[in-house]
């Protein structure tokens, strides 16, 4: 992976938000996919991420919020290696994750899908589900998988003895603890959560929820907890990043976000989950319209054209992301 940081000024020196000993450190990173457009046949670049910048504490938890098409799946399969990053640098521990090998790689981070039902393949035994990771990678005999196999049964709420069912005798609930099992099986240092409940009875959201603050802490797990639901981003994260189209426009602790949003994509997203302010007698922002498409971005501000703030130069002027108290902001009207 080669770094861009240097093509890219407004993303170089974001890594601000930290003191040191990141999990997880990302600078820079992107993906830009080349497609043809729908008509006539041209090019075009779809920026799905563009230069997005965070770091992650041991057992902490960072949240990625932003309407759906923002990138936040783009960056979860970025951070996975499922997609090749178009530029960037990722750093676990302080080590590249281009010279870390697949094998430990999976050590290091592993992933919980929204959907429960697709995840799991359907005609193996839960058991096998679970312990195909640490198969892959090569580890231990059939007996002592199997115990291990069984203990993060117990570990995520499954029933033990439930160990040679298949996938289609479980709840959406279950195979959601079944997707967790076999992510936890490589005890990785850091679980990416995409939309791990939306799939879910809301009834059961909440149980998965704790379990998941319950992992947490007994596995020092770093999270990133991608999600639409800004009342679980309350309640679980330590620090928030807003993307819109690809980019970061407002990234810091929950608390400040919460009580004093300072972007107006923000402000409008926390406007609409009125219950989640931190203060009372917030700025309502009502978001108009709807995003616009990755291929054709607007111009200067990419939020200009649904800004209520925004003025002639945000058609013009690139936003950079700017400290402002204890987080970054991209506005050209949000000043410290
Ligand atoms: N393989 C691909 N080729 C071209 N464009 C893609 C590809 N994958 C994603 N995109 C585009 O990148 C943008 C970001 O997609 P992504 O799936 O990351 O969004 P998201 O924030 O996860 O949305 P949602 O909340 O709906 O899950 C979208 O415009 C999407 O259409
Ligand atoms: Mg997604």
């Amino acid at each position: 992976m080669r770094t861009r940081s240097e093509e890219n000024p407004s993303a170089a020196g974001s890594n601000v938000l930290s003191a040191g000993n990141d999990v997880l450190s990302v600078d820079n990173l992107g993906k830009h996919y080349e497609v043809k457009k729908l008509f006539g046949g041209e090019k075009g670049t779809v920026k799905a991420l563009d230069g997005v910048s965070f770091q992650l504490k041991k057992g902490e938890t960072l949240a990625v919020v932003g309407e759906s098409g923002c990138g936040k799946s783009t960056l979860a399969k970025a951070l996975m290696q499922v997609e090749s990053p178009s530029f960037g640098k990722v750093e676990i521990n302080g080590q590249s994750i281009a010279d870390i090998s697949a094998q430990e790689f999976r050590h290091k981070m592993q992933m919980v899908f929204q959907d429960p039902y697709s995840s799991v393949n359907p005609r193996k035994k839960v058991g096998q589900i679970i312990a195909e990771p640490k198969v892959v990678n090569g580890g231990g005999t059939a007996k002592s998988l199997r115990r291990e196999v069984q203990d993060l049964m117990q570990t995520v709420g499954l029933r033990p003895e439930y160990i040679d069912r298949y996938p289609h005798m479980f709840s959406g609930g279950q195979r959601q603890r079944i997707g967790l099992a076999r992510a936890l099986m490589m005890r990785p240092e850091i679980l990416i959560c995409d939309e791990p409940v939306s799939a879910l009875d809301i009834s059961i959201q909440a149980q998965v929820i704790n379990l998941l603050m319950e992992l947490q802490n007994k596995f020092s797990l770093s999270y990133i907890f991608i999600t639409h639901d800004l009342s679980v981003v309350r309640h679980l994260a330590d620090s928030v990043m807003v993307m819109y189209l690809g980019k970061v426009v407002e990234y810091g602790p929950r608390g400040s976000i919460f009580a004093d949003p300072q972007h107006p994509y923000t402000k409008a997203l926390l406007s609409s989950t009125p219950t989640v302010y931190d203060t009372e007698a917030q700025e309502e922002i009502i978001l108009q319209g709807e995003l616009p498409s990755p291929l054709e971005p607007p111009s200067g501000c990419a939020f200009h054209k649904r800004c209520p703030w925004a003025k002639d130069n945000c058609k013009t002027d690139v936003p950079s992301l700017d400290m402002i108290g204890d987080r970054v902001v991209a506005c050209l009207y949000v000043k410290d």
